[in-house]
């Protein structure tokens, strides 16, 4: 059957990767022993990450490598370009290395690699069968195949703090009106041209029909303090303007696009002016008095990991 590759052309074609850089803060040290133990990887394994963006995820396996090696490959040639370039500031040149490739039809030879994983790559697939299947043909038999899922079943937690501003209360409660909209009845899985039938939770089941064996489903959550006063202070100021910045123009972008949904949930324009308004006080609070603020935001959410062996 020919393989719908119609994702392609959006990924191509994508301009903006900051979103994956700010996922770092996901990866922490203490989980690498558990990453490395669920996804077959040893410091000597030579290991790829399909879809790896700009390398995040490459770049943290590949930290504790010994004489192994990490090859990330990605459809769109500017996540490719900066990662490269980060490769070589941190130093990592040796133990990682990135390029362009299609993942539904990769340069790679039939059982290549140790083991073969990726951080929400096989989700954005309009062919997520035929993504999986390219992984599996270049995994060495005996070597674990795996996916690493944000699932949007089940929403981030965002504590939005103890703000001392006026309205802080008010924002946090608009704040989850509309999330709660959003993702109950707006959210679609459709904008990607992402596949509707393969979500997420039926991975362990897409695993069994690929022919992989010994399936097994690991939890993997992470959470961010902005007050943890482990991390320099002004990344902590930045990652949490521009997720302010984010949610200002997401917020706005998908009422406009589902407000009938919203009007019908009895979230009104007023409702939603006011959160952007509220979201700009926080923002200017922020961005004036994050030094001396403690009021403990902060952000967390649900992975899961899915393996199996060739
Ligand atoms: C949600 S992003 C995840 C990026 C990265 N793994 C991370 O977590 O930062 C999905 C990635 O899959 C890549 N992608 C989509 N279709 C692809 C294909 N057919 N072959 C290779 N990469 C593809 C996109 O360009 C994008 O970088």
């Amino acid at each position: 059957m020919a393989i719908n590759t119609s994702s392609n052309e959006i990924w191509r074609s994508w301009q903006n990767y900051s979103g994956f850089e700010d996922r770092s803060f996901r990866f922490t040290e203490d989980m690498r022993p558990l990453f490395y133990k669920w996804l077959g990887i040893t410091p000597h394994s030579y290991v790829l990450d399909a879809g790896c963006g700009t390398g995040v995820f490459a770049r943290y396996l590949a930290v504790d490598m010994a004489d192994g090696h990490v090859d990330g490959f990605d459809i769109n040639k500017g996540f490719i370009e900066y990662g490269k370039q980060k490769l070589q500031d941190l130093d990592l040149d040796e133990k990682v290395s990135l390029r362009v490739d299609d993942g539904f039809n990769l340069s790679t030879t039939d059982n290549t690699y140790d083991a073969v994983t990726n951080y929400t790559y096989i989700g954005v697939l309009s062919d997520p069968i035929a993504g999986l299947k390219e992984l599996i043909r270049v995994c060495k038999p005996g070597g674990v195949v795996s996916c690493v899922i944000a699932t949007n079943s089940i929403p981030p937690i965002v504590w939005q703090g103890d703000y001392p501003f006026e309205g802080a209360a008010e924002l946090q409660r608009l704040y989850n009106e509309e999330s709660y909209i959003f993702s109950k009845y707006a959210r679609k899985n459709t904008d990607f041209n992402q596949s509707q039938e393969w979500h997420a939770l039926r991975y362990p089941k897409m695993f069994e029909i690929c022919g992989l064996k010994h399936i097994e489903i690991h939890p993997f959550a992470y959470t961010f303090n902005y007050n943890d006063e482990k991390l320099p202070i002004a990344y902590r100021q930045d990652l949490l303007k521009k997720e302010i910045e984010a949610d200002i123009a997401w917020i706005s972008a998908r009422y406009e696009d589902k407000k009938d949904i919203y009007l019908e949930h009895e979230f009104h324009e007023e409702k939603l002016n006011r959160l952007i308004e509220l979201l700009n006080i926080k923002l200017d609070y922020v961005t004036n008095n994050f030094e001396k603020d403690n009021s403990f935001e902060w952000i967390g959410g649900f992975n899961f990991i899915v393996t199996g062996i060739k």
